[in-house]
């Protein structure tokens, strides 16, 4: 093309690349192209908007480092991540939801029944649940990761006072899919605000919070992983999450004023968690994997 316009830079740009061998690389570049330069025309982007942009990507790939993403965060701002996680997640199944950057592979085993807070500062929480498939039926034996942030709003990796892995666990589900723990109510925080990130949050006058969640990926065989986090209904953040999370589905309502007799034998906290305790009661759906139903 020799006299390239704004009307026909777009399909200048998938007539350039239209030898590329990867047909669903086609369809996402091209995609990619004409949304971009519609949104140029559509604002008419100026010089020093333009440079605004490099300048805040520039920053971005400046002050991102092996415990921190701008560009991931810059993806959750927008809704960008939480689009992707909406459009992949299984029809009938929990919501997905964010992973998040705190996520710990390989997170110590935590009997079922087991103790995460270990007299460590907080309110004290139990988690009592369940994994069914998403007709009801219960799978046995899925194996569930928790992280969550400590009674003072961070997790691990953010708090040298911490031990290595402190909240973070992985829990086998008993054979009907059953499941409980002893642990603190995690606590809502703010995003890290000081780069590019935090300047485009305050630009838009938006929070930096998160509410309150618990984060959890549950896995069994046959069925699809499912990532995502559960949210109590009172927080008060809930109706403006930084990073677009929250889903009805995900809302659990923790309780106060159970009888400590009536939770699961299992619980080996059952006996010394007092009055003041707070419960939340989990359903998590899975959807079998495509195939194998
Ligand atoms: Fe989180």
């Amino acid at each position: 093309m020799r006299n390239v316009s704004p009307e026909t830079i777009t399909d200048t740009f998938i007539a350039y690349a239209a030898e590329a061998d990867d047909a669903r690389l086609r369809e996402v570049m091209f995609s990619l192209a004409r949304h971009m330069h519609a949104f140029v025309k559509e604002v008419r982007l100026t010089h020093a908007e333009w440079h605004a942009g490099l300048a805040a990507l520039t920053a971005a790939g400046e002050i991102t480092n092996e415990a921190r993403n701008e560009f991931t965060l810059f993806s959750d701002i927008f809704g960008i991540s939480a689009l992707v996680d909406m459009l992949h997640s299984s029809p009938g199944a929990t919501s997905s939801s964010n992973l998040g950057p705190f996520h710990r592979p390989g997170a110590p085993e935590l009997p079922n029944g087991g103790d995460l807070r270990k007299g460590q500062e907080g309110e004290p929480l139990v988690v009592v649940g369940q994994v069914t498939d998403t007709v009801g039926k219960p799978v046995p034996h899925a194996l569930l990761d928790l992280w969550q942030t400590a009674g003072n709003g961070l997790y691990a990796v953010q708090d040298p006072e911490q031990p290595e892995m402190n909240y973070h666990a992985q829990l086998r589900c008993d054979a009907e899919g059953k499941f409980c723990f002893t642990t603190v109510k995690p606590l809502p925080y703010t995003l890290p605000y000081d780069g590019p990130a935090g300047v485009m949050l305050r630009a838009l006058k938006r929070d930096a919070w998160r509410p309150s969640h618990l984060h959890l990926i549950v896995q069994a065989p046959g069925h699809v992983p499912v990532v995502s986090e559960i949210f109590p209904t009172d927080d008060e953040h809930l109706d403006r999450d930084a990073v677009f999370g929250v889903r009805a589905d995900l809302l659990m309502e923790y309780r106060q004023g159970t009888d400590p007799t009536t939770l699961p034998a299992i619980l080996a906290e059952r006996d010394s968690l007092g009055a003041d305790f707070w419960r939340v009661d989990l359903h998590l759906r899975m959807a079998p994997l495509p195939g194998s139903a």
